[in-house]
């Protein structure tokens, strides 16, 4: 998709299809055209009578330059915050252009408040056009040949190219993640995380380490090992690093789970919907693409992104339940069920986080099928020992449109994660998986560092269509991740 904006007035424009957004509260448009100021009125009407439910869709024949006119209102989706509303509209208005085959599309976002919308339109656009079509003998080539005009604001348009370039990054970065998380295991195992990782640091200049298995195993990162051990694919810990020009107090690490496919190992899991297990990856996806945008963006603290990677599979050589080997920080762990695998390998990131001096510690993981029980799809779950980082991280979602709830740590449940073999159980209870499997994490962390754990297991992929994103992975964490590198501070309030 091209993506350009012009600054001309309405009556000049030529397009096969405009797009106007009405909302009760800001006024997004500045239309000098009669025809298509009349076409609002009506629609305005309309939607006041509530006898539109969707969009309102119009022929201008009388203006050949721009044959469709297709108006949406905000008051049909009271659910989300207007930046969510204006993705889902362009998302809709370009499957639209695809139904009738409108290749120039232009969205009008030219009123004196329209400028913090622009960056909506365009991640609509991006990540609503996007469609995981490689294995499928019909593709969707008709956006690749979309011309989208975004019709500005004067006075914005050099603000308006700053946030074509960053969105434009971002948007990227999350349909990469998409398709690295929609492709089968087979295609996708730890060394091809680590390729990558390698690949990403090439394009963006930023720092990179891959430990193979022998160096895992002989510097003791043994919950790679462990859960590794069942595979015909070794694991692999990959750490990407990201310095500012001008150096920075501030060293955030993000670490993602990145288990190719979860079988479950010998605590194997029902065959029902186990595919979706080729995205146990989606954390450390997420970070690695965080990382291709931040390289791109650079923000101004230090940005670390860790990335634990292994296959879980059942194996003569795989660890059984009931196993015990000792984590990279000392503690024994008892492994009692082998389908608990992403806590393990995370116990080895958030070491290396230690390693890598992080003054702030953010993992995400698709962990728990207890997060999804309890928050559905549209959430994740959020939770930590930083009540400073965890309302960074709400924020930065909040901007972004990624939704994080709050779980409590509750501290009587660490007793759930008690066994007599070893310091610690890889399982709790029956119960409140979500916390335990947060509680556990805790160990883990380095002393005295403010971390936040998000349990992405509900949001990182859907089975049907939601907002602006096909089914399938959608990528989620990668935004509030940069969204965050690039507001540390102000949202820390340091
Ligand atoms: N990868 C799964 C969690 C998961 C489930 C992610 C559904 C996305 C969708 C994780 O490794 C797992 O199997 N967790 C177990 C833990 C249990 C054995 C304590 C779970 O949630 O059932
Ligand atoms: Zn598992
Ligand atoms: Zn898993």
């Amino acid at each position: 998709m091209k993506v350009t904006f012009s600054y001309k007035p309405i009556s000049a424009l030529e397009a096969d299809l405009l797009v106007v957004i009405l909302d009760e509260s800001k006024t997004l448009h500045d239309v000098d055209a009669l025809a298509v100021q009349r076409a609002i009125e009506r629609a305005r009407r309309l939607y006041q009578e509530k006898r539109l439910k969707r969009e309102y869709v119009t022929n201008l024949d009388h203006d050949a330059k721009i044959p469709t006119f297709i108006l949406f209102s905000t008051s049909l989706n009271k659910n989300y915050p207007l930046g969510e509303v204006v993705k889902i509209f362009v998302a809709r208005a370009l499957q639209l252009a695809k139904d009738f085959q409108y290749r120039r599309v232009a969205v009008v976002m030219n009123s004196s408040e329209a400028q913090p919308f622009v960056g909506a339109v365009i991640e609509g656009a991006l990540l609503g056009a996007y469609t995981f079509d490689k294995y499928r003998t019909e593709k969707n080539l008709f956006f690749k040949e979309v011309h989208l005009e975004i019709v500005g604001h004067e006075s914005d348009k050099a603000t308006n190219q700053a946030v074509l370039r960053r969105f434009g990054a971002v948007s990227e970065a999350v349909n990469d993640c998409r398709t690295l998380v929609n492709e089968p295991g087979a295609e996708v195992y730890p060394q091809v995380m680590a390729e990558v990782a390698a690949k990403i640091a090439k394009a963006r200049a930023l720092k990179c380490r891959i430990l193979d298995e022998k160096e895992l195993q002989k510097q003791g990162y043994n919950g790679l090992i462990a859960v590794g051990r069942g595979s015909q694919h070794p694991p692999r810990l990959i750490t990407l690093r990201y310095r500012p020009a001008k150096p920075s107090r501030h060293t955030l690490a993000l670490v993602g789970k990145g288990i190719t496919f979860d079988t479950g190992g010998i605590s194997i899991k029902p065959a029902d919907k186990m595919f979706e297990m080729k995205g146990d990856m989606a954390g450390g996806g997420a970070v690695l693409y965080a990382m291709q945008a931040i390289g791109q963006l650079k923000p101004t603290i230090n940005v670390v992104g860790i990335v634990p990677t292994a296959e879980n599979f059942p194996d003569a050589l795989a660890q059984r339940p009931g196993d015990i080997f000792y984590a990279k920080n000392g503690k024994s762990i008892m492994v009692d069920n082998t389908d608990a695998e992403g806590r393990l390998i995370l116990t080895d990131g958030l070491y290396t986080a230690g390693e890598q001096k992080a003054t702030h510690i953010v993992d995400i993981a698709t962990l728990t099928g207890s997060c999804v029980r309890a928050l559905g799809h549209g959430a994740a779950g959020i939770l930590g020992t930083s009540q400073a980082l965890a309302g960074a991280v709400k924020r930065a979602g909040e901007a972004q449109g990624e939704v994080f709830w709050e779980l409590p740590l509750i501290e009587e449940y660490r007793d759930m994660l008690k066994t007599p073999y070893a310091d610690i159980n890889n399982v709790g209870g029956t119960v409140a998986g979500a916390i335990t499997a947060a509680l556990f994490l805790r160990e883990f962390v380095p002393k005295d560092t403010p971390w936040v754990h998000l349990d992405i297991a509900g949001p990182f992929m859907l089975d049907k269509e939601w907002k602006y994103y096909d089914p399938g992975a959608t990528g989620f964490g990668v935004k509030t991740l940069v969204d965050l590198c690039e507001h540390f501070e102000e949202y820390l309030g340091e």
